[in-house]
């Protein structure tokens, strides 16, 4: 089965071809084609994601990525069919993704419909504006082509991105735990099976990935700042610098699995207001920080693991990437601490957002595909990743 993933969520645009061969859980993956283009030089200048600029730059970019992945995959060599009765309606599904209906017309003009057995979109959670893009775009493209939608959760996709392995998803023990981290979510979720979960923890606040973002940002970096923050504090344990500010571990001891990060970034700008930082000086900064982040989710996760009696963790989401917090999260695997305990990391590159993930997600969820007439078209948003709260 070849499966066309669609990721438009937040500021990624995404699409890939994935084959898979079997069925889920025990298939073999082989991905075919993969085009992402990332909008954050766009959104940086505006520090944060805007959601109309977001749609905007989905529109632009959607078709392209969609060319790519399917010339990538050899898939897009097909004589152009005879166009279906079907035209108008396809440029009505896309009436309001502003000129998309007339490009992905011109497009199938010259290409043929290609072998894709079924379409995996992200139809929530994420911005609104954005999220539309991609879901009208596959209805459109499902009811060219004929072929199934799969709509897939955003966060199922990580989950299932951190299980991946070249190849295959891991086989893993129920119930599993997840803590998925990322710029709109924190949150412990846990796996009784495929598909069945419970949300047993979460921020009250700020994802956590926010947090790194605003601390970066009263630091001076440009937006998406986590990666840069990671960068410094690794230096300043390489430097053995200083602690900077003492920092507090927001609900550590609260006894229930629920987050806070908003009061660590406000902690963060009382500290260092008015203060001139030399870069020493913020690089411990940002290893405070850090420390104090991973410190309570690391906690959270611990107490989470007994609680459960679990057997496989898995780390997923953006900050994943972060790699003190991958080293923190697989340490939990010791012989005194967890000894049957298995960790599982997303590959770097499939740490953040991708279209990967979605294909695996929409493999994982075949059988609640559904005929371009039936598929609604709806989404699930979040407003959570807006700029609104990066303040
Ligand atoms: O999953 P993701 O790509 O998008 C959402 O679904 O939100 O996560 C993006 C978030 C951003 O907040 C970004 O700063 C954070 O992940 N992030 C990191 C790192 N790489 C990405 N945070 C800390 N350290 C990193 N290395
Ligand atoms: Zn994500």
């Amino acid at each position: 089965m070849i499966l066309l993933s669609i990721e438009t969520s937040c500021d990624e645009t995404a699409i890939s071809i994935v084959e898979a061969t079997g069925e889920f859980p025990h298939a073999t993956y082989k991905i075919l084609g993969n085009a992402l283009f990332s909008q954050i030089d766009i959104h940086r200048e505006f520090g944060g994601v805007f959601p109309a600029i977001a749609k905007r730059e989905h529109i632009a970019t959607i078709l392209p990525m969609l060319e790519k992945a399917l010339h990538e995959s050899g898939l897009d060599s097909t004589p152009a069919p005879e166009l279906p009765e079907t035209i108008p309606h396809i440029t009505e599904l896309l009436n309001r993704e502003f000129g998309l209906g007339d490009q992905l017309m011109s497009y199938h003009r010259t290409h043929g419909i290609p072998p894709i057995d079924a379409i995996a979109v992200t139809s929530g959670p994420g911005l609104e504006p954005a999220l539309w893009v991609g879901v009208n775009f596959a209805k459109a493209i499902a009811y060219l082509w004929n072929v199934p939608v799969i709509p897939v959760d955003h966060m199922e996709g990580h989950i299932l991105a951190s299980i991946f392995d070249t190849h295959h998803v891991h086989k893993i023990t129920f119930p599993a735990l997840a803590l998925l981290v990322s710029g709109g979510h924190t949150e412990l979720i846990l796996m009784k099976d495929w598909g069945r979960y419970e949300k047993v923890g979460q921020t009250r606040d700020d994802a956590v990935g926010e947090a790194f973002d605003k601390v970066a940002r009263l630091l001076g970096f440009p937006y998406p700042g986590g990666p840069e923050i990671g960068k410094l504090a690794a230096e300043a344990r390489e430097k053995n610098l200083p602690e900077y500010i003492k920092l507090p571990r927001p609900m550590l001891n609260s006894g229930d699995l629920d987050f806070s990060f908003s009061g660590l970034k406000t902690a963060v700008r009382y500290g260092i207001e008015g203060k001139t930082m030399s870069d020493d000086d913020k690089k411990a900064l940002a290893r405070d920080f850090e420390n104090a982040a991973v410190e309570v989710l690391v906690s959270k996760a611990r107490t989470a693991v007994a609680r459960y009696g679990i057997q496989s963790f898995i780390l997923g989401g953006g900050v994943s990437a972060n790699s003190y917090l991958r080293k923190a999260i697989a340490a939990l695997s010791t012989p005194q601490d967890f000894p049957d305990l298995h960790v599982y990391l997303p590959e770097p590159s499939l740490s953040t957002d991708n279209s990967i993930m979605i294909a695996l997600a929409g493999h994982a969820r075949f059988g609640e595909a559904l005929s371009p007439t039936d598929f609604a078209a709806t989404i699930r948003a979040n407003g959570n990743q807006s700029i609104d709260t990066l303040s």
